[in-house]
């Protein structure tokens, strides 16, 4: 089955306060894009990555991507203004042939490659597939005066990551739904599940964390560092 990669790359970082998108940021040397694509690309996945940009930032992700991959193509979709937009937008520059996506946030360099070829294998299995990890700590869910409201039983818990892996057909749908129907959720495959689909849970790793704080990016440096990857 042919299968690409999406990577949604189209955040400006506002929590990382970077005057670059956060995409572009150097982590050790190399923008996270480039960490990122590294990782996910799979071998098996050998069409052009899709990686939706803030459009007016095109030159600088060109001149990047050119400069670190200058053997491999790909296609720049502009982002929108929430990740699922940016997503959408993603899906329509897809290769006609395409069967699966690999929809992996650019936010998160250090995903194992095993973790991406199961989400790959249960999307096929399944229709559709995110990464997750069970979560170790009580959530609390608070109200809007952060009073607790209620305690989610915990071992049935897990926390988002991506990638989020699916068949082409079922993550168009439920886009196509979304946006009828103005639903707007912060991943793709819990647009999936809440039009009734079937999502397979395949397990992530505690290093597959999103960039998304200044900490988090001092956290990063440090692992390629200390070569803890
Ligand atoms: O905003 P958040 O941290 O959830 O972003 C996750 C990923 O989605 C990041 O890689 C970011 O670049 C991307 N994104 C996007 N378009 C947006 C917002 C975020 O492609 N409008």
């Amino acid at each position: 089955m042919k299968a690409q990669l999406l990577v949604p790359a189209a955040g400006i970082g506002t929590r990382l306060g970077a005057e670059v998108p956060k995409a572009l940021t150097e982590i050790e040397g190399k923008p996270l894009l480039v960490r990122t694509l590294e990782r996910a690309a799979i071998p098996e996945c050998l069409s052009p990555a899709v990686i939706t940009i803030p459009p007016e930032s095109r030159e600088a992700f060109d001149a990047a991507l050119r400069a670190w991959f200058p053997a491999h193509a790909y296609h720049l979709a502009a982002g929108g203004r929430e990740r699922q937009h940016s997503v959408a937008n993603g899906l329509v520059a897809l290769d006609a042939d395409t069967e699966i996506v690999i929809i992996h946030d650019a936010a998160r360099p250090f995903v194992p490659v095993e973790a991406v070829r199961a989400s790959v294998e249960a999307a096929i299995a399944y229709g559709a597939a995110t990464v997750a990890i069970p979560v170790t700590d009580t959530i609390l869910e608070g109200d809007d005066a952060a009073f607790l409201e209620r305690t989610p039983e915990r071992r049935k818990l897990w926390a988002c990551q991506t990638p989020q892996t699916f068949r082409v057909t079922v993550i168009r749908e439920a886009h196509a739904r979304a946006a009828r129907d103005d639903m707007l959720l912060t991943d793709d495959a819990s647009l999936v599940r809440a039009y009734g689909g079937k999502v397979k849970l395949v397990l992530g790793s505690p290093l597959n964390f999103k960039i998304t704080t200044p900490a988090d990016l001092q956290l990063a440096r440090l692992i390629i560092r200390e070569g803890l990857t």
